[in-house]
Formats: C-alpha cells, sequence, structure tokens
C-alpha cells in the first residue's frame, strides 16, 4: 500500500502544517527512506499504519510503546521516530475527519502543533531528536482530543464513583465520596503523597498516618443520599450527611459525559484565556457532540497538589486555576509535579534547579518533611463565571 507520510515531499509538507522543527523533519525523512528502501521495516511499518491510523486500533495507555524487536536492531536509539513516523501518517486520515465533520482547519494546525512540541521538548533536554508521548497524541490524532485557544479538550465518561449534588435554592455544590477509595484519618486517600520508588533517600521520611484507614459509606436512597462530604480542597469528612431530596439535585455520577481539560505549555495562561478556551470548548461540543451534553468540567493535573496554595501566591496563574475547582481525594504523590515542574533530567532534588518561586518553594517544602501529592477536580460553573472560585471560595466563608 501507498503510505503519503513516506514520500519525503509529502513528509515536509505535513511537517509544515504541524510547526515540526526543521531537525526533527529531517530525521524524520531518514527514517521514511530508511523504512521505503527496507522491505521488512516496510511491512512492520506497514501493518502498525493499518493497526492504528485505519483500524483506531491505538496503543492507549501511556507506558511506552512495545518495540518490534527488527526496528530496534536496525533503528537503534531512532526507534521512537519510526513510530513517530508512523503516527504522523495518520494525519491526512485526521484532516479528512475534520473536513467531514465540518471542523475548522487552525483547530487542527492548532490542535495537530503539539506534537511537534513534544519533539522539540524531547530535542531541549535530551539533545537529540526522539519521542515519548504516544499515549498521548493518539487522541488528537483519532480526533478526539482538541485545542481550543488555550487549553486541550476532549470528551470523556466519568469514571470515578464520586457523586456531585448541587442545593436547590442557593445552587451550593457538594461532592459526595466515592465508597471505593480508602481514605486515611485526615480524609485524604490512603497512600497519598508516597515518594515514588528511588526518591526516597533524598527526601526526609514523611510520618505515615497513625490512625487506621477508613472506607466512606454511600447510599442512594428514595428520599435522598447518605454519605461523606468532601471539602473543595479534597479531604472526605469523617462525619455522614445525608442531602434529602428535592432541596438537592445529582447533577454528576460515574457514567457521566464529563468535559476532560489539558493544559499545553508556555502561552498566557490567565483568567480571561482560560474563560475564553472554556466558552470556545461548550460552543464547539454543543455544535459537534450535541447528543453528549456535559455535565462537569474535569482536570487531573500536577499542578491540582493542593499544596500549591501554601507554596505559591494567591496571585499565582497555578493557584488560580486550581482554585476553580473541586477536589476530591485520590492517591497521588509528588511524582507528577517532579516531572513538569523539574523534569527527568533533574531526579535529585540536591542537584536540582532553585531558578523560580515554584521550584524553590516545593524543594524546601519537601526538605521539610512535608507531603504533597495531585488530586483530580471537578467545575460545575460556566465560562461566564470562570475566575469567582465558587467552590472554595464558598467553603472558606462558611
Ligand atoms: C501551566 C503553566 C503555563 C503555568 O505557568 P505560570 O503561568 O508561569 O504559573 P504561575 O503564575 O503560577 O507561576 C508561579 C511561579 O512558578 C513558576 N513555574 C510555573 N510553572 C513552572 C514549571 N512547570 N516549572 C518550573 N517553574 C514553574 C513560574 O515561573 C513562577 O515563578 P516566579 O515566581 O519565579 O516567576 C506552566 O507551568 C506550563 O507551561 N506548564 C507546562 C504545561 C503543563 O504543565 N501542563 C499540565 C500537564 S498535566
Amino acid at each position: 500500500m501507498d503510505i503519503e507520510i513516506l514520500n519525503e515531499a509529502r513528509l515536509r509538507y505535513w511537517c509544515r502544517r504541524i510547526d515540526m522543527p526543521e531537525g526533527g523533519v529531517n530525521e524524520l525523512a531518514q527514517i521514511a527512506a530508511e523504512v521505503s528502501w527496507n522491505d521488512s521495516l516496510l511491512a512492520i511499518f506497514t501493518d502498525f499504519h493499518q493497526k492504528t491510523a485505519l483500524r483506531g486500533e491505538w496503543e492507549r495507555d501511556s507506558a511506552d510503546l512495545p518495540v518490534h524487536p527488527q526496528v530496534a536492531e536496525v533503528l537503534g536509539e531512532r526507534n521512537s521516530l519510526f513510530y513517530l513516523l508512523a503516527y504522523l501518517a495518520a494525519m491526512p486520515y485526521a484532516e479528512r475527519e475534520y473536513l467531514r465533520r465540518g471542523i475548522a482547519m487552525d483547530i487542527f494546525h492548532d490542535t495537530m502543533r503539539d506534537i511537534s512540541v513534544w519533539v522539540q521538548d524531547a530535542y531541549d533536554i535530551e539533545g537529540v531528536w526522539r519521542f515519548r508521548q504516544f499515549g498521548w497524541i493518539w487522541e488528537h490524532l483519532s480526533c478526539e482530543l482538541f485545542r481550543l485557544g488555550r487549553l486541550q479538550f476532549k470528551l470523556t465518561t466519568f469514571d470515578d464513583q464520586v457523586t456531585a449534588y448541587r442545593h436547590n435554592s442557593s445552587g451550593k455544590i457538594r461532592l459526595l465520596a466515592a465508597p471505593d477509595v480508602p481514605l486515611r484519618a485526615d480524609g485524604a486517600a490512603l497512600g497519598a503523597g508516597k515518594l515514588p520508588p528511588g526518591y526516597e533517600s533524598f527526601f526526609p521520611a514523611v510520618p505515615e498516618p497513625v490512625e487506621e484507614s477508613w472506607l466512606p459509606v454511600f447510599e442512594a436512597l428514595p428520599g435522598g443520599w447518605r454519605g461523606h462530604l468532601i471539602s473543595p480542597y479534597g479531604n472526605a469528612l469523617k462525619e455522614e450527611k445525608f442531602l434529602p431530596r428535592p432541596e438537592w439535585e445529582q447533577i454528576l455520577k460515574q457514567g457521566d459525559t464529563i468535559l476532560d481539560m489539558h493544559i499545553p505549555r508556555k502561552d498566557c495562561f490567565n483568567n480571561q484565556a482560560c474563560a475564553d478556551s472554556l466558552r470556545q470548548a461548550h460552543a464547539f461540543f454543543q455544535t459537534f457532540n450535541p447528543e453528549r451534553p456535559i455535565r462537569a468540567g474535569f482536570c487531573h493535573t500536577w499542578f491540582f497538589t493542593p499544596q500549591l496554595q501554601q507554596i505559591l501566591p494567591p496571585e499565582s496563574n497555578i493557584v488560580r486555576f486550581q482554585r476553580e475547582f473541586y477536589l476530591y481525594p485520590f492517591a497521588g504523590g509528588p511524582g507528577f509535579l517532579w516531572l513538569f515542574a523539574f523534569g527527568r533530567q533533574y531526579p535529585n532534588p540536591a542537584t536540582a534547579p532553585r531558578d523560580t518561586s515554584l521550584r524553590r518553594g516545593v524543594l524546601d517544602w519537601l526538605a521539610q518533611g512535608k507531603q504533597i501529592f495531585d488530586l483530580p477536580g471537578l467545575m460545575f460553573h460556566t465560562p461566564e463565571e470562570w475566575g469567582t472560585q465558587p467552590y472554595m471560595r464558598e467553603w472558606d466563608n462558611q
């Protein structure tokens, strides 16, 4: 079969479309030539292309792609570019799908250029052209994830057993804890804050909670819902509560459609940019997926580490963004933040850079033996209300 991306002129055309750095394009062109000359590489490439772009059988988890032994043998360290090239071969199909659905080409460009951002990122850190984010970019190529203004979005199904309620007269929002997530005494998830393997020797030991863990209850009854409230900062409360109908309405449960939000790097990250992006996302999905009404916004990022509210000032963009969400328990740890705030190139806090207030704050915090852990968060307010921090502010004012 003829695969467009193996033609050098077409490869360069598609790479231009997504702002791929020139050095990366040249490496990809070299790989494309090697694949075209080598019958067995071409057969593996063709199989992989058919499996992914044509049949949609993408490697969906974020672990590294399994590398075919022959690809590893022939291309060695460059094997990730073989798979990147195969992923890029899906772009013409993705473009066709955009056109079929009537999605604007500037959205195609904004979405797909994320691939080039990660190519450049790896080069900046490691000084070689390689690619790691296969567990991420299949969503762009299969037209499930879109960059709309500052943020990236996709519709997904809410998979957690946390439930959400709105009070009919005051509009207050409350979450009830998931009955399948064991909690520690302070209401955080059991296991939250554990250092990733290999990091224990660098940081002072973080004390384990002394009290035994507990499991929240949850019951949907004809008259309402019984369970444990969660504070918007992400801790479940020990005391059981009953939320009676019709005073309270359930507004989110497992299986509902949510708007999953992601934050690409760089670019201005202020309230206005985020609100504008959210507005675009609501309009976009109402147009293209009217059959899936959005029940809530969802985000799980390294900077939903609630401790950052004590590390950074309230006017920091990271803190402001976090405060738009209602966080809930999850056994996160410091590894997620570490990856994005320091990166793989700094595995040791003793030699990690202290050049930003975030980095200094996090290093000092961990050195004092305090925990940090990431949490998921939900939001129910409209793009027009973005900036009001309704959940944490209301809780603070109680
Ligand atoms: C999201 C992002 C734009 C926020 O940056 P921001 O707008 O500067 O955020 P803040 O205003 O809160 O920054 C506060 C401080 O933290 C620093 N900071 C922010 N993100 C940082 C990061 N990833 N690494 C190191 N320092 C960082 C800022 O430089 C600033 O330091 P300063 O006070 O010394 O000037 C930025 O972190 C980024 O581009 N991240 C990459 C994308 C990402 O992480 N996405 C989420 C993936 S799950």
